[in-house]
């Protein structure tokens, strides 16, 4: 996105995720997770975390711990979604993904340590100042979005809906769970961690999810409409492994047309809340800009 603030949080994000692993005994599987989780990401759900913390008061150093748990917990996805057992792909944030240069075992044990190294994190690295049952809380969110209230329930989902004709509702229940929960996550922890009342943390999750789906549709269609240097991972492939997606469901206009519909639902949002930030609006053009490319 560009937009200087992105920016600047963008690169303290990676220059936390440097820090925060380092490699020991036994070095591979510290290789392997630093391989992916340093790789050329766009950092959107550790940015829209922090932003979302900051608006409720939080500095930097109180949310990086979580921002960055996040970012690892999107890796780990990311490193698991592109298995020969899974999506099968070779490439991945304009690299070999994980399993081509480690191995298929140590991808597998890279991406199963991510998952409590990050929570762990939070639980190490979080600033004192911020209380223990906000902590707690922060740590619920983060294991909803992780297991079978989140992203474990949408990959089962649309790996068992390939080849086959699937209603509205279950391609409904893939998005909302393989993609939308992790941005829920990033809106909901971070708004938790500034303390934010019951009744915006309601509306934020609303955004979370209205954004969260219109971005599956949008990464649905870059899938068919961009080359693998624009995307950094191989295009064509959900069409090749018969995915069901918006497109194969609706098409390709009516996917774009949705995407400008969700984003529309979540600028509402940010207005009825008087939520004045450009970086969670930003990434609402963002996505619509990429589909009308
Ligand atoms: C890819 O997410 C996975 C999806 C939910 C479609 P991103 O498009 O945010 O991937 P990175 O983090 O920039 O590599
Ligand atoms: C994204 O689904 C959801 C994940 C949990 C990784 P995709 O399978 O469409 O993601 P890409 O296109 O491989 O990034
Ligand atoms: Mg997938
Ligand atoms: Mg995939
Ligand atoms: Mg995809």
């Amino acid at each position: 996105m560009e937009n200087s603030r992105f920016n600047e949080l963008r690169i303290k994000v990676n220059e936390y995720l440097d820090k925060y692993m380092e490699v020991i005994y036994p070095e591979s599987v510290y290789e392997s997770m630093r391989y992916s989780v340093l790789a050329d990401g766009k950092r959107l759900r550790p940015v829209i975390a922090i932003e979302t913390a900051s608006i409720f008061g939080c500095s930097i150093e109180q949310v990086m711990p979580l921002a960055c748990a996040i970012e690892m917990l999107h890796a780990q996805s990311l490193i698991h979604d592109d298995l020969p057992s899974m999506d099968n792909d070779d490439y991945r944030r304009g690299k070999l993904s994980n399993h081509k240069v480690f191995g298929e075992s140590t991808a597998i044990l890279a991406g199963d340590a991510l998952l409590s190294y990050a929570p762990k994190l939070i639980i190490d690295k979080t600033p004192s100042s911020i209380p223990p049952e906000i902590i707690l809380r922060v740590l619920k969110e983060f294991f909803i979005a992780a297991g079978t209230d989140g992203i474990i329930s949408g990959q089962i989902v649309d790996i068992d809906s390939e080849n086959k004709q699937i209603s509205p509702e279950t391609l409904d229940f893939i998005y909302e769970y393989k993609t939308a929960r992790l941005f829920k996550l990033a809106i909901r922890a971070g708004a938790i961690l500034g303390g934010a009342n019951e009744d915006i943390l309601e509306k934020l999750t609303k955004f979370a999810q209205y954004y969260g789906h219109a971005f599956q549709i949008c990464d649905d269609i870059l899938d068919i409409t961009s080359t693998i240097e624009e995307l950094g991972k191989t295009p064509g492939k959900d069409i090749k492994a018969k995915k069901s997606t918006y497109i194969s469901m609706f098409g390709l206009e009516e996917a774009k047309k949705q995407v400008i519909f969700l984003c529309n639902q979540a600028y509402d949002i940010l207005k009825e809340s008087s939520i004045n930030s450009e970086i969670l609006s930003g990434i609402l053009t963002d996505i619509v800009k990429r589909v009308n490319k």
